[in-house]
């Protein structure tokens, strides 16, 4: 059932890895992390040994969400991608709270009623804090895309700052404005 491995690359951000396996079959291949023998999460490339370039071969489907133990640059990938889809889903809401606001004077005084109701506020300290991962998880990738820090040590210690920074500084803001 074991495939050998003919290469195994790894951005560093830990959802990007390529596998180049000598099978002629699509079947199986193991997921390198941590020795866990979990069955390939990611996307995969199978070369056999007759053919010069890839090919698209179906692939396993194995996705017990559960049992991916991400390491940190993953986590910190996951949750940028998870930020961006929150502060684009919080675009019209916040558009119609805005147009609310200004339409009229009753609209205003029901618009900063609901912004100091408890759920709302959460909702905001989530979306505060998924700008300040996302910008801080962005720049990370900017400065990766221009081959810095992309070493494994680095790559580990840029994704804690980003992560920490996030949090920290929504804890910090969230504070004082909400
Ligand atoms: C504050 C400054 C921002 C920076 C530095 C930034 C940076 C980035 C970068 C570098 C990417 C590409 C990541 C990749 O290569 O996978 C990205 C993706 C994305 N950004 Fe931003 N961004 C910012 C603000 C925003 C805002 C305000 C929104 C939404 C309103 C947003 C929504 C998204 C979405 C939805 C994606 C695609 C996510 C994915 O496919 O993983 N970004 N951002």
């Amino acid at each position: 059932m074991l495939h050998r491995y003919a290469r195994f690359a790894d951005s560093g951000q830990g959802n990007r890895s390529i596998f180049l396996c000598e099978c002629p079959s699509p079947a199986y291949t193991v997921s390198p992390y941590r020795n866990d023998p979990l069955l390939i999460l990611t996307p995969s490339i199978h070369m056999s040994p007759h053919q010069s370039q890839p090919a698209a071969q179906p692939r396993p489907v194995f996705l017990e969400l559960w049992r991916i133990r991400l390491p940190l640059p993953g986590m910190v990938s996951i949750l940028h991608r998870l930020s961006g889809v929150f502060m684009v889903l919080a675009i019209p809401i916040g558009a119609w709270a805005l147009g609310s606001a200004v339409a009229s004077a009753s609209g205003y005084e029901r618009i900063t009623g609901l912004l100091s109701a408890p759920l709302v506020k959460i909702a905001l300290l989530v979306l505060l804090w998924s700008f300040l991962h996302h910008l801080f998880a962005g720049l990370r990738y900017l400065v990766m895309d221009l081959g810095l820090a992309v070493d494994l040590k680095p790559a580990r210690l840029t994704a804690a700052i980003a992560l920490g920074a996030g949090l920290v500084i929504t804890l910090i803001l969230g504070g004082v404005l909400l």
